[in-house]
């Protein structure tokens, strides 16, 4: 149990409500193996809550050629293409029993629920999964000019929804996501990938025990 005042939770969306980070895996390794840069599983965790771009340059530490800004534009439009491929599959039969359940718990015991995203896709995510409609704000890629692990994806999605930023919590799967979270004055949930990280407030190994914690 969180021992403070909650009245707002903040989900990231890629890898905490669906798990489009496995399309992003696959996409970013699909692009490195065309142009010869070698890509793996960890190198695509310190990929997660970081920009499109930002991504991109991780990908092209490990490349013998410089890109120019016009070529890692069309890089990561490419990789962004095929991504898109894997989300055009999408459902809502991608969003587990478990989160929905959960999130009607949480709103309908009071609090506002929000998503803070580093996607420029999040919009289009939760369209496919049938929560287009859903959350009391969306702050995502579109909206910010610094990505995680800068705080203000969250603090804009606690503004968008008028709450106050040290009454909010953040789920997060992404260790620059909880980095984030705590520079916003938010409580830091971890959930998957960042279970052990040290930057957590609170881990969770499941998504229904939000409904514990506060
Ligand atoms: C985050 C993902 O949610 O969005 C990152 O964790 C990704 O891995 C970032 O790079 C940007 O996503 P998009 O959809 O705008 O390319
Ligand atoms: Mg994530």
């Amino acid at each position: 149990m969180i021992n403070k005042k909650i009245t707002g939770v903040i989900f990231d969306l890629d890898g905490v409500i669906c798990h489009t980070d496995k399309y992003h895996y696959k996409a970013w390794k699909e692009l490195a193996d065309e142009i010869g840069v070698y890509f793996d599983e960890e190198i695509n965790n310190r990929l997660r809550g970081v920009s499109r771009m930002e991504s991109l340059e991780i990908v092209l530490e490990r490349s013998e050629k410089i890109y120019s800004q016009k070529e890692k534009l069309a890089l990561a439009e490419r990789k962004n293409e095929r991504y898109k491929l894997f989300l055009r599959e999408m459902s809502p039969a991608d969003l587990s029993d478990e989160v929905r359940v959960t999130l009607d718990e949480l709103r309908s015991r009071g609090f506002k629920l929000t998503i803070g995203s580093s996607s420029k896709n999040a919009g289009f995510i939760l369209g496919q999964i049938g929560l287009g409609d859903y959350f009391d704000a969306v702050s995502d890629g579109n909206n910010i000019t610094n990505s995680k692990p800068h705080p203000e994806v969250f603090i804009k999605a606690a503004d968008f929804a008028g709450l106050n930023p040290a009454e909010c919590i953040v789920v997060e799967d992404a260790e620059a996501g909880l980095i984030a979270a705590k520079a916003a004055g938010m409580t830091a949930v971890a959930i998957g990938w960042a279970y052990d990280s040290e930057y957590a407030d609170v881990s969770i190994k499941s998504f229904g025990e939000l409904n514990l914690l506060c």
